[in-house]
C-alpha cells in the first residue's frame, strides 16, 4: 500500500479550505486507504486530508479507547452537530513535529459524517477522542492547533515555527 508525504507547517495547504465531496467513490475509497496508511504508519492519532495535499473533506481518525489503531475510521465531510462541555488537553501534530501545546477544546460532541459506503454515521465521543476530532476538523478549515493557544505561548515558538518552516519548503 503506498503513502503520502506529510505536509509540514509553512506549506500553504495547509492554510487552504478543503471541499465538500458530494459522492463516495473508488477513487474516493482508494484515497481512503492511503490517507489511512500515511496516518498508521506516521504514528498518528488523526490525519487531514489537506495534510497530504488533497482538498476533499475527508479526516482519518483512530477513535479507538486505546492507544492503539483499533477503531481508524475514515470520516467524509464530518460535522459537529452538539458540543457540551469544555476542557484542556494537550496536542500536538503530525505537521507541526515536536511542538506540543495545552488547547482547550469542547468535552463532548456528536459528529455526523458520511462513511465509505456513502451512508450517513453519527458518533460521540469524549474526552481525546473530541480532540483528535476536533482537531483534524480544524485541519479542514485551514485552522491549526497552534492558532488555539495564548499569544505568548506562540511567540515564545517562533524559533521553532520558523525552522520547520523553512523544512517545509525543501523538495520531499
Ligand atoms: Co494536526
Amino acid at each position: 500500500m503506498s503513502r503520502l508525504p506529510i505536509r509540514l507547517y509553512g506549506d500553504p495547504v495547509l492554510r487552504t479550505r478543503t471541499r465538500e465531496v458530494s459522492e463516495v467513490d473508488d477513487g474516493l475509497r482508494e484515497f481512503a486507504d492511503v490517507i489511512r496508511e500515511t496516518m498508521v504508519e506516521a504514528d498518528g492519532a488523526g490525519l487531514a486530508a489537506n495534510q497530504v495535499g488533497d482538498l476533499r473533506r475527508i479526516i482519518v481518525v483512530n477513535i479507538g479507547e486505546n492507544d492503539t489503531t483499533d477503531d481508524v475510521r475514515v470520516l467524509v465531510n464530518p460535522e459537529i452537530t452538539a458540543r457540551e462541555g469544555t476542557m484542556k488537553i494537550v496536542e500536538g501534530c503530525l505537521s507541526l513535529p515536536g511542538i506540543e501545546e495545552e488547547v482547550e477544546r469542547t468535552a463532548r460532541i456528536s459528529v455526523s459524517y458520511m462513511n465509505l459506503d456513502g451512508e450517513t454515521e453519527k458518533v460521540e465521543v469524549s474526552g481525546l477522542q473530541s480532540a483528535i476530532i476536533q482537531h483534524e476538523i480544524d485541519h479542514l478549515d485551514g485552522v491549526l492547533f497552534i492558532d488555539r493557544i495564548s499569544p505568548v505561548r506562540r511567540k515564545f515558538l517562533r524559533g521553532a515555527l520558523k525552522k520547520i518552516s523553512r523544512g517545509s519548503k525543501q523538495p520531499a
